[in-house]
């Protein structure tokens, strides 16, 4: 039976004064297995960044509790976001390194860690190039490899490529597949693109506003059924996604798509992936 490195139950975040608080979220329940990629959609302003500060230790809870499995070094969470957040004076290897000062593990493995790290993810030729020197997509790299080289259990990811360009968005997606596969890493990412979240998740989470909940759950499975469009799933996701947008009841969860494959993150790495709405 697989770890169980994250769990959030009942959780709720308010913002404001006494007597004028605002609910962000509440009864917020998530789950997200070892080595699992899950990723959340939801209208602007529904909590999903609050939530990813949360679960990463830098906002807490009102309500809840937050469960992390602690790795080999505490309690191991890495976060990216939508900006790469590089030091400009610090070339591409000492921005890396930067990502193991706060570590109790640092010394004399570093360097061996960085440098495999950058070959890793393809960095080994850009150790030296300082950040103004960098695409927007190899900045984003670095980010990424700057958390990785803790050997985080777990990757929170906020809009990682909300600011690239349609091509390089999607070969860093196709990239993120491979490094999230080979390292074994659990991943939960946000993202406002739903062709990516299905792409690139083993499930999906849709997060409903005022105040947001998970409201459902989409499972893209390795196994299940024949392949089928991931049109047809987009366009189910997209209509919930309006749903919940406008505030309205949520239609039931399309049963067609139980046993239906729905392209996706597997394209091109395993089979076709089948999918079920698991709420
Ligand atoms: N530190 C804070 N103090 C007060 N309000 C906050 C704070 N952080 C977030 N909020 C509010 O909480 C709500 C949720 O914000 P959050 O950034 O989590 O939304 P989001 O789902 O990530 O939105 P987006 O998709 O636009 O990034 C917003 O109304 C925001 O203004
Ligand atoms: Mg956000």
């Amino acid at each position: 039976m697989a770890a169980r490195p994250l769990r959030v139950t009942g959780g709720a975040r308010r913002f404001g004064a006494r007597g004028q608080q605002f609910t962000v979220f509440e009864d917020l329940d998530l789950e997200v297995q070892d080595g699992e990629v899950v990723v959340l959609l939801g209208p602007s302003g529904c909590g999903k960044s609050t939530l990813l500060r949360i679960i990463a230790g830098l906002d807490q809870l009102d309500e809840g509790t937050v469960e992390v499995a602690p790795g080999e070094h505490g309690r191991d969470v890495g976060i990216v976001f939508q900006q790469p957040l590089l030091l400009p004076w610090l070339n591409v290897r000492d921005n890396v390194t930067l990502g193991l000062r706060y570590r109790a593990n640092r010394g004399a493995k570093e360097a061996g860690l960085v440098d495999r790290t950058l070959a890793e993810f393809g960095l080994a030729d850009l150790a030296e190039a300082y950040p103004s020197e960098l695409s927007g997509g190899q900045a984003q790299r670095v980010s990424l490899a700057r958390t990785v080289v803790t050997r985080p259990r777990v990757i929170l990811l906020d809009e990682p490529f909300g600011a690239l360009d349609p091509l390089t968005r999607r070969s860093m997606q196709q990239w993120l597949v491979g490094v999230q596969q080979s390292l074994g890493l659990t991943v939960v990412m946000v993202t406002h693109d739903v062709e990516e979240a299905i792409l690139l998740g083993n499930r999906v989470a849709l997060m409903s506003p005022s105040p947001g909940r998970i409201c459902r759950t989409w499972s893209l499975g390795s196994d299940a059924g024949e392949p089928r469009q991931m049109a047809t799933l987009r366009e189910e996701v997209l209509r919930t996604y309006s749903e919940v947008a406008s505030g309205g009841p949520l239609s039931a969860p399309d049963t067609a798509l139980a046993s239906a494959g729905a392209g996706g993150r597997g394209e091109a790495t395993r089979p076709l992936p089948g999918v079920s709405p698991t709420q």
